[in-house]
């Protein structure tokens, strides 16, 4: 049986409703970026599910459940060895496509077939690594198409992920919040003189939507563009349903900033955040001061965010109270309930 026939069955302790989980593990996560993987088995958690990645020595990506099936001691103690994972606790070795290959203390013996990991698809591109716990044939679920990543002229930085004491709903749905910059961002690029939000339009696309905003930003010294000026920054957002975003930032004469925002479910209520960015100008200027700008804004979100109560995102839209600056956070609420993801909360 491969990871694309089996059922997936629910981890140990999962703190989602089965019917969220299922709802969820439908989909693609970024579980790590490709630089992070190199050397030695990474432990990562997604939607409750333990999960061990490494990189074959043909430079292939191997997700499996971070569990050795003979006495459910976690791989992550052990090492990889060649292509093979090597269970710290009696030797038991696994190749890549979960299957045992070894067991030390009995060699004369046939190793039965279904000793064997559940492994996961994998997809790794532009930086990131992919995978899905519960794919569905009939499901339309993809991994975002972002060609920055691959583009040469474009430069991505990112630094390692965080992870958050918050839904990942209610993480993504602040990143595409538009009324927030002149109020929480005031010390960074919001425009406290500015707070009033234009209509704008939220048009669907085949894999979320698409809603472009102008924000008259102030840009410190420390800004991304390191000048003392207040800019239009157009704003484009392309949501990738459930929970990925592309914001790109033109600021014209082709030079564009795009932010990237994929929380990753780690357990109902904590997220990791792979939050990056790909800019396709001023390659001079260093990474490091480009990164601790946009984590210094970051950093403006992440209280407010995890005060956030019900921690939940409430799909049901009679909750809570909307204005018209929230057209996108509306709809992005109506379309993760249409996608299943709970009666009342998604993730
Ligand atoms: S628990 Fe892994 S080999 Fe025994
Ligand atoms: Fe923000």
């Amino acid at each position: 049986m491969t990871a694309h026939q089996r059922i997936a069955s629910l981890p140990h302790h999962c703190t989602f409703t089965e019917g969220e989980w299922r709802a969820l593990a439908r989909h693609w996560y970024p579980i790590a970026y490709s630089d992070e993987v190199a050397g030695k088995p990474l432990a990562r958690t997604l939607l409750d599910q333990p999960l061990i990645l490494y990189r074959t020595t043909g430079r292939q990506i191997v997700v499996a459940r971070d569990l050795c099936i003979h006495r459910g001691v976690p791989l992550h103690l052990g090492w990889q060895e060649g292509d093979e994972l090597v269970c710290a606790y009696h030797g038991f070795r696994y190749g890549t496509d979960g299957r045992c290959t070894k067991v030390p203390a009995q060699p004369e013996l046939p190793i039965p077939r279904n000793l064997c990991l559940e492994t996961y698809p994998t997809v790794e591109r532009g930086g990131l690594i992919w995978t899905c716990l519960g794919p569905d044939p009939s499901s339309s679920a993809t991994v975002p198409d972002w060609p920055e990543l691959e583009d040469p002229t474009y430069r991505m930085l990112h630094d390692p992920p965080p992870e958050w004491d918050v839904t990942a709903g209610r993480q993504l749905e602040n990143f595409i919040d538009v009324g927030h910059f002149s109020w929480i961002h005031a010390g960074t690029f919001g425009n406290r003189e500015r707070p009033e939000v234009a209509p704008y339009d939220v048009v669907r696309t085949p894999s979320g939507f698409h809603v472009e905003y102008p924000y008259l930003a102030v840009n410190t010294a420390a800004s991304a563009l390191g000048t003392e000026t207040t800019i239009e920054r157009w704003m484009v957002y392309d949501l990738h349903l459930p929970l990925a975003c592309r914001l790109m930032i033109d600021y014209g004469e082709g030079r564009r900033h795009c932010i990237f925002d994929a929380p990753t479910p780690v357990s109902r209520r904590r997220t990791r955040i792979f939050f990056f960015i790909a800019r396709n100008f001023d390659h001079h200027v260093p990474a490091r001061q480009l990164l601790d700008w946009e984590n210094s804004i970051l950093a403006e979100d992440k209280p407010i965010v995890e005060s956030q109560r019900p921690e939940e995102l409430p799909v049901d839209l009679s909750e809570e109270f909307h204005i018209r600056s929230d057209r996108f956070a509306t709809q992005f609420r109506a379309a993760m309930r249409d996608l299943g993801l709970g009666a009342n909360y998604s993730a």
